[in-house]
């Protein structure tokens, strides 16, 4: 390992770079070293494994990971680049995935506790799914999808669920027939949820009546009927909704059933008790599900991922870098709805045979204790969350950790950059610095982990996720394709070199849009059938250091990270866009204390229309409603004018510099300079008056606001 840097200072270079390139200097933080005792019982402890992955070993290495499966049949060729970059991996092996994430457990571990559910209500106890319960559930439910659904393999099924049991129980059903899931985040509107059921041509919606969350029974049903219309609208019909009870016997909404099409799923269940549903033995390369994200233009992704590299990515990457043993109580705080949750709260952990936890409801209700005395009550032994999380619990109650009897080996951290001071809180109060803090870079587009620590073998160095993980080679690279090396200060574009199994495949009905978002940046010969010659464009910013650990700066495209979750500027702004009296929208990020970014919206109205708070509000109704409460801009400004060039373009780099108080640059090339001294004294002003004015920023956040929107 290379020499320890603390205290040093990265010199930013004088030379002229692109906005992706700027120089960036930080005090490089220390390493902290993993404790012995968790060092003892890891799963990889032996420094010999970075050999069986290094890059000569490429791709068999992966057998390793494939290996933890259960094959029906095994595999002829472990990686096949014959029509790059459409990978396939573990081509001619055949396996199904709820087979191995339940049936194979049930030999050893029949009784031993798959799920513990936390409903949200501190007054309801904690339920215990075992391996075997587990099981009769899938079954049951995979039953009901084929006869009464009339679902098959390759079928597409929309998902609207919240952090229930009944959600693994629905996926794994699904992949038990080979039927390809799509869930969307139970937060985001029937509006974003009717998309994503259009995009992948699903005929039936599940959902469920209503969640606790904050303390309120949601009535979450109401959504699946604006779903069903937004479908409709864009060409798909749906014509059966399941709709489980967080009550079973009592429903929780105020809407009605629709006869004919929407089912309560515990009284169809009677039906199927106790039948057993034989696991659809699917090619390695068949898709397991898809998961949407947010890119630079307006209609999301569906990232579709595979059935036997995925899940030997989540196996591995969960016996590695999770150290998940079959004894541990782990417990990922993410929402399922996300790719972590797919990945590190079922597949994964279920993979191994594990007991994963499911919280249904907020972090900090009724306090910011909660977390902690839910992992005091189950003995949880990994906790794994994000950056926002980890600010929010620190805020609200940062000795709350104290006070309870929990003690972590593991904590993981996943979803945006977490600030050396947040990780410090995280490694000395919450894990009362008896464990190992695992901070994991990925997207949704990866399936597993690319850059961390492992653990046991790799120090820890707050703010900075690690290196690339077990058979990753990451490289930096500048605009012109350029290597930016090591240590050198300089950031640039994060690529990774070569295929790994937990890739998605492809973007769900749209090819040329994976070609062109992750591949034709870098290639370097279109018609080269060698993995070399691909490069994958993470569309992330970074640096990376001298000793080879990587700090994540953060995304070069037009998406904004609220608190861990993508959210396309594009997307918002034709949300916003339908409101009749806005003529145009620009959506920028605001460096935020507690939640990473938030949204503020711009917008200009039509002529003849005259400001106010009403149309505001229109706004940001319109945009809880295309896509969710998660996406509510923090204040809406009204506009005379956007600041453009003179092709027209809104530049949004100038507005965000304005929000976030950094100097806004040159503007004397744009077609209306004069606009941005009348937008920025309105906007400032008022923010001053309200207390909003944000600390200095870093020059990691400054290249970031001085780069927003130049994507385009
Ligand atoms: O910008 C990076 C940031 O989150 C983006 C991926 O978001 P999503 O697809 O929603 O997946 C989130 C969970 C895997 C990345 O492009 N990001 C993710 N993890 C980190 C991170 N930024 C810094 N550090 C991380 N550990």
């Amino acid at each position: 390992m290379a020499e320890n840097t603390e205290g040093q200072f990265l010199e930013p270079r004088g030379e002229q770079v692109s906005e992706a390139q700027i120089a960036v200097h930080w005090r490089e933080e220390g390493y902290v070293p993993p404790p012995a005792v968790f060092i003892g019982q890891a799963n990889a402890s032996d420094p010999a494994i970075f050999e069986r992955f290094a890059e000569e070993a490429f791709p068999e290495c992966f057998r390793e990971y494939a290996d933890l499966l259960t094959w029906d049949s095994y595999w002829h060729t472990t990686l096949d680049t014959s029509n790059a970059p459409f990978w396939r991996w573990f081509v001619g092996g055949r396996l199904n995935a709820c087979y191995n994430c339940v049936d194979r457990h049930l030999a050893t571990d029949r009784n031993k506790a798959a799920l513990i559910w936390v409903p949200e209500p501190e007054s309801a106890d904690p339920v215990a799914i075992t391996y075997q319960e587990l099981y009769r559930r899938v079954n049951e439910f995979a039953a009901l999808l084929r006869d009464f659904c009339g679902l098959q393999a390759g079928d597409r099924v929309t998902l609207h669920m919240p952090m229930v049991p009944e959600l693994p129980v629905t996926m794994l059903a699904c992949a038990r027939l080979g039927v390809i899931h799509s869930q969307v985040f139970g937060g985001f509107s029937g509006g974003a949820c009717g998309h994503r059921i259009a995009d992948s041509g699903s005929r039936v919606l599940i959902t469920m009546d209503g969640y606790y969350r904050g303390g309120e029974l949601t009535d979450h049903k109401v959504k699946a009927d604006e779903a069903i219309e937004a479908a409709l609208r864009n060409g798909q019909e749906v014509d059966k909704v399941l709709v489980w009870r967080r009550h079973p016997g009592q429903y929780a909404s105020r809407v009605p059933m629709a006869a004919g099409r929407d089912f309560f799923v515990d009284e169809l269940l009677a039906r199927y008790r106790d039948q057993v549903v034989p696991p659809v033995s699917m090619p390695a390369e068949a898709p397991l599900f898809i998961m949407y994200s947010s890119g630079t233009t307006g209609r999301p992704k569906g990232c579709q991922h595979s059935t036997g590299g995925y899940l030997a990515y989540v196996a591995g990457t969960s016996r590695y870098y999770q150290d998940i043993h079959r004894d541990d109580t782990y417990w990922c705080m993410a929402d399922i709805g996300w790719i972590t949750g797919h990945s590190y709260i079922v597949y994964g952990p279920l993979a191994l045979g594990t007991t994963s936890v499911i919280y249904e409801g907020v972090p900090n209700y009724p306090d910011a204790g909660r977390p902690w005395r839910i992992a005091q009550r189950l003995g949880v032994t990994i906790f794994h969350t994000s950056p926002t999380a980890i600010r929010m619990l620190r805020k609200l109650g940062p000795e709350e950790p104290n006070k309870y009897d929990c003690h972590f080996k593991h904590m993981t951290t996943v979803g945006e950059p977490i600030e050396p001071e947040v990780w410090r809180w995280y490694h000395s109060v919450v894990g009362k610095g008896e464990a190992v803090i695992v901070d994991t870079w990925w997207q949704t587009e990866n399936g597993g982990f690319l850059g961390a620590t492992l653990p046991a073998l790799q120090a820890m160095k707050p703010g900075s996720c690690g290196p690339g993980v077990l058979g990753i080679y990451p490289e930096i690279l500048d605009e012109d394709g350029n290597e930016i090396k090591a240590g050198s200060g300089r950031a640039g574009n994060i690529c990774i070199r070569n295929p790994w199994p937990g890739i998605f495949q492809t973007i769900w009905g749209d090819p040329e849009r994976y070609l062109e978002t992750y591949y034709r940046k870098y290639c370097k010969n279109p018609e080269s059938k060698d993995w070399r010659d691909w490069p994958y464009f993470a569309n992330d910013g970074a640096v990376q250091a001298a000793d080879g650990y990587y700090r994540i700066l953060g995304r070069v495209d037009d998406v904004i990270n609220v608190a861990g979750h993508r959210l396309g500027t594009k997307e918002i702004e034709s949300a916003a866009l339908t409101v009749e009296e806005v003529a145009e929208a620009a959506a920028v990020p605001v460096i935020d204390e507690l939640r990473g970014r938030v949204v503020e919206m711009y917008i200009s109205l039509k002529p003849g229309v005259a400001p106010g708070k009403e149309i505001e509000g229109k706004v940001v109704t319109a945009i809880e409603t295309e896509i969710g409460k998660i996406a509510r801009p923090r204040t809406v400004w009204i506009v005379a004018d956007m600041p453009k060039t003179r092709s027209g373009k809104i530049m949004r780099r100038v507005i965000a510099s304005v929000s976030n108080f950094t100097d806004v640059g040159d503007v004397s090339t744009l077609a209306n300079p004069e606009i941005v001294d009348d937008i920025r004294h309105h906007v400032q002003a008022q923010k001053a008056a309200r207390g909003e004015v944000p600390r200095q920023l870093t020059p990691e956040e400054e290249a970031e606001i001085k780069a927003f929107g130049q994507a385009e």
